[in-house]
């Protein structure tokens, strides 16, 4: 090793020999050019351009050199410097290149094969609307409950109210469900509305009772755009000491708004339940409405019937109630402009997936 100020010493500054240096250049390009990949060119450069390379300890030995000579020393090394970096630049970028050519080829999909992946599916949009109901309601402080689609004829009709031979029985086209021999009935039907879960939960709690019921029902309607025999309701029932209706209407003033939108407005008008007195049609102002801005009729409510609180064991004297019964698939239909109801059950995944976001 040689140091600034070592006495000149023609035998150790042979590096900065012409020769030498244009030895160095020409090992270093032999080299690089048979690096076959970037990563092998990479481990090629400290032995030619790092510290210890024939450049570097070339260039140490120039201030061994009389002063006369340095400068064109230094030009020398300098040059020779800038060779070997210039061929590991071209040789860095050839490389590169090439590595990138065979990525495409080696490493190319073929987006025309058939593929076996299963196509991902959507949660029902009326399965989404069910739950965000019952968010709305549990947000309340309501409970969510349920019941059997397949129901006692009693806990359908007769417990609200509704006596064998009520017209009201009649009006409800009713699935009733043979019994095993097939001769009389069963006594079963598949319920026609979710108001079977008032009976229900009337029969197996105490009040104070606040529970919100989306359920499938079933009437034996023709299959047309409008109508199916299977559909949706969501079945509120509130019983509490001084209940009023206008609990019941600034609750479904609150769950109209929350389905069609802040400005929605509603109204309602007088009607006949049997299991409630009195009774009203509710209406939803609907601006967006695929046909024009109009009221959309979205289902039934009331004062719960002293009667049915009666025959659910509940004492009309100190309790009052309130109920409705709100279509769901109105809802959706609605609030998303769908024109056939049967687009609801065909089951179309694509239908699925453009309407279950953001209901
Ligand atoms: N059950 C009724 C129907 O299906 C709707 C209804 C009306 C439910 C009034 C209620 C109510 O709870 O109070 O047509």
């Amino acid at each position: 090793m040689t140091y600034r100020n070592d006495p000149y010493d023609p035998k150790q500054v042979a590096l900065l020999d012409p020769a030498a240096l244009a030895e160095a250049v020409a090992d270093a390009t032999k080299a690089f050019t048979a690096a076959a990949d970037p990563d092998a060119l990479t481990a090629l450069r400290p032995a030619h351009l790092g510290d210890r390379s024939p450049v570097s300890l070339a260039r140490r030995e120039i201030g061994a050199l009389p002063p006369a000579a340095k400068s064109d020393a230094g030009k020398r090394v300098n040059e020779a410097r800038r060779a070997i970096e210039t061929a590991y630049a071209d040789r860095a970028e050839v490389l590169e290149r090439e590595q990138a050519e065979r990525v495409l080829v080696e490493e190319r999909v073929d987006v025309t094969l058939p593929f076996n992946r299963r196509p991902r599916g959507a949660r029902h949009p009326l399965s989404v609307l069910m739950e965000s109901i019952s968010d709305l309601f549990v947000g309340m402080g309501y409970e969510v409950a349920e019941g059997p689609e397949v129901d006692l004829e009693w806990v359908n009709f007769d417990a609200l109210n509704i006596p064998a031979d009520h017209p009201a029985r009649g009006l409800m086209d009713t699935f009733h469900i043979a019994s095993a021999d097939g001769s009389a009935g069963s006594g079963l039907v598949l319920r026609t509305h979710t108001s079977t879960v008032q009976t229900r939960t009337m029969l197996s709690r105490k009040p104070p009772i606040y529970v919100i019921v989306p359920g499938r029902v079933y009437r034996t309607d023709e299959i047309d755009a409008t109508h199916s025999p299977v559909f949706h309701q969501a079945e509120g029932l509130v019983v509490d000491k001084g209940i009023t209706m206008a609990h019941l209407r600034g609750t479904l003033d609150h769950f109209a708004r929350a389905m069609f939108g802040p400005e929605a407005k509603t109204r309602w008008r007088p009607h006949y339940f049997p299991f409630t007195e009195p009774s009203a049609e509710f209406d939803v102002w609907f601006p967006e409405h695929r046909d024009g801005p109009q009221w959309v009729e979205w289902g039934g409510c009331g004062m719960v019937n002293p009667r049915v609180l009666r025959a659910c064991g509940v004492d009309p004297e100190v309790y009052s109630g309130f109920a409705f019964g709100m279509g769901i698939d109105r809802t959706l239909m609605v609030r998303h402009g769908v024109s056939d109801i049967r687009h609801l059950f065909e089951g179309d995944v694509r239908f699925s997936r453009a309407l279950s976001t953001g209901a």
